[in-house]
């Protein structure tokens, strides 16, 4: 299969109709609301390390919630499964930042891919470990290959300046017990997860373990035991794109997860990670361009896992 060619069609198709798919950039995070949306980019980073890539692969982007995934990585290597007595397995079928479901179900979130799910993750791996953001970023400069990753700051604050949605799920979860540090602290660290900063080619390599039986690429070294990469698989399916993840996994039928900043990551297992950046967003806080690229890719190359 040519690759290449695949994603250099795809964003020649996206780039003429740009401006016509739906929605907007993410305004609730002030600072993101002054990305330009006519953007996009494609990127594959395969089992066997080769990387393809197309579009405005050198703009970088903040992740968004794309960060979970990596979040729920560094605390399914602490915790295991007893993550899960925090936090649960299920598709929530709301909002990724609704409040509502948290209250019934006595502060335990549906799923760690939802706002209250990362936040108690983001909670349970300040318990652990003593400098959660200096980890992180340490694992994100390994994983993309580009040891200058580095927060984005102004999105960072900005986002913690207009924190009062997330700082409710995380109020409720204490006053549930279910809550371990400081409400604020572990916010900032949250934040700073999502703002992390990378372009689309970075973002493909960094999720190349979930693609590799958790094993990461280049070095070889296991980040997820073979099992638990599996598992992940399974989550990202289920509810990697929130309420729209059954329309996701009907579209394009791979595990995969969204970002407010535009960015989409999908895998292959045993093939490839693929990601597409372009920050329009739909109704359910998807890429719209994202969404149609990687579709257009699943029926060219038949991927659709089932
Ligand atoms: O906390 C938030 O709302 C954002 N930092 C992340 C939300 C997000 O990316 C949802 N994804 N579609």
């Amino acid at each position: 299969m040519n690759i290449q060619q695949v994603i250099d069609d795809i964003n020649a198709d996206v780039r003429s109709r740009l401006s016509q798919f739906e929605g907007a950039v993410a305004s609730y995070i002030p600072a993101l609301a002054e990305v330009d949306s006519e953007q996009f980019a494609m990127a594959v980073h395969t089992v066997d390390g080769q990387t393809f890539s197309t579009g405005d692969v050198e703009v970088p982007f903040t992740i968004q919630s794309v960060s979970k995934v990596l979040t729920l990585t560094l605390a399914l290597q602490r915790y295991g499964n007893s993550l899960w007595h925090r936090v649960g397995k299920e598709p929530s079928g709301t909002a990724f930042n609704s409040l509502t479901q948290l209250e019934f179900e006595q502060g335990i979130p549906r799923n760690p891919f939802i706002n209250a799910g990362a936040i108690v993750t983001c909670d349970a791996l300040y318990s652990r470990l003593s400098a959660p953001t200096h980890h992180m970023l340490e694992t994100v400069r390994w994983l993309s290959g580009n040891p200058r990753v580095c927060i984005n700051q102004t999105v960072s604050r900005s986002e913690f300046q207009h924190r009062h949605r997330n700082a409710a799920m995380a109020h409720l979860m204490t006053s549930f017990g279910n809550f371990e540090n400081d409400v604020e602290e572990v916010l900032k660290v949250y934040f700073g997860f999502c703002a992390i900063e990378m372009n689309c080619q970075e973002l493909a390599r960094t999720f190349g373990y979930l693609a590799n039986r958790g094993v990461d690429i280049a070095s070889g070294e296991r980040i997820l035991t073979s099992k638990q990469n599996s598992q992940l698989n399974s989550l990202l399916f289920t509810s990697g794109l929130y309420d729209a993840a059954g329309d996701f996994a009907y579209r394009v039928g791979m595990p995969g997860k969204s970002g407010v900043g535009g960015a989409i990551v999908a895998v292959v297992p045993g093939q490839f990670a693929v990601s597409v950046w372009s920050p329009k967003l739909n109704a359910f806080g998807n890429s719209s361009a994202g969404l149609y690229a990687l579709e257009q890719f699943a029926d060219r190359l038949s991927l659709h896992l089932f």
